[in-house]
C-alpha cells in the first residue's frame, strides 16, 4: 500500500526559472519594488526586511516556497513599475537555494 500523507504537491507547479539568468542586483531591486529601498518599507501591508536575521529571513523564504505561509497578492509599491501582482510563493520559488541565501544576507545587512 502506498502511503500518499507525505506526497507534496511539487509537481505541477511549474514555474518559469527566469531568475537564474539574473544578476543579483536585479534580484534585489525586485524585492525593493515592494518592500522598499533597503528593505525599509513604509507600506503597512509590506513588512520591512531590514536589519532581521539572515536565519530568520531565510527561513521565512523557505516558508514560502513551500507554501507554508499564507502567499498575499501583491501589487509593486515603489518606483516606476506597474507590473503584475504577484505574491511571496511565487517570489521565493523564483529563486535558487543560493539566491535565497543571498537575498536574506543583503537585507539582513541593511
Ligand atoms: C509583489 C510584491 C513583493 C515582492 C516582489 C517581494 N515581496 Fe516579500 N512580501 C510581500 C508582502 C505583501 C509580504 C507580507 C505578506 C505575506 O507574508 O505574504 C511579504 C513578506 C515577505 C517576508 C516575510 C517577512 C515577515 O516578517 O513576515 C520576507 C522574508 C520577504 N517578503 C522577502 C522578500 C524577498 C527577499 C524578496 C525578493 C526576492 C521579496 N520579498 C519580494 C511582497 C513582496
Amino acid at each position: 500500500m502506498l502511503n500518499f500523507a507525505g506526497v507534496v504537491l511539487a509537481f505541477g507547479l511549474v514555474l518559469p526559472a527566469v531568475v537564474a539568468a539574473e544578476a543579483a542586483q536585479d534580484m534585489i531591486a525586485e524585492c525593493e519594488a515592494c518592500h522598499g529601498p533597503g528593505g525599509v518599507s513604509t507600506v503597512a501591508d509590506t513588512p520591512s526586511l531590514a536589519g532581521d536575521g539572515v536565519a530568520y529571513l531565510r527561513k521565512l523564504l523557505d516558508e514560502f516556497t513551500f507554501y507554508e505561509r499564507h502567499c498575499t497578492l501583491t501589487s509593486y509599491r515603489y518606483g516606476d513599475r506597474p507590473k503584475t501582482p504577484t505574491n511571496m510563493c511565487n517570489v521565493a520559488n523564483s529563486l535558487s537555494d543560493e539566491e535565497k541565501q543571498a537575498v536574506a544576507e543583503y537585507f539582513a545587512n541593511q
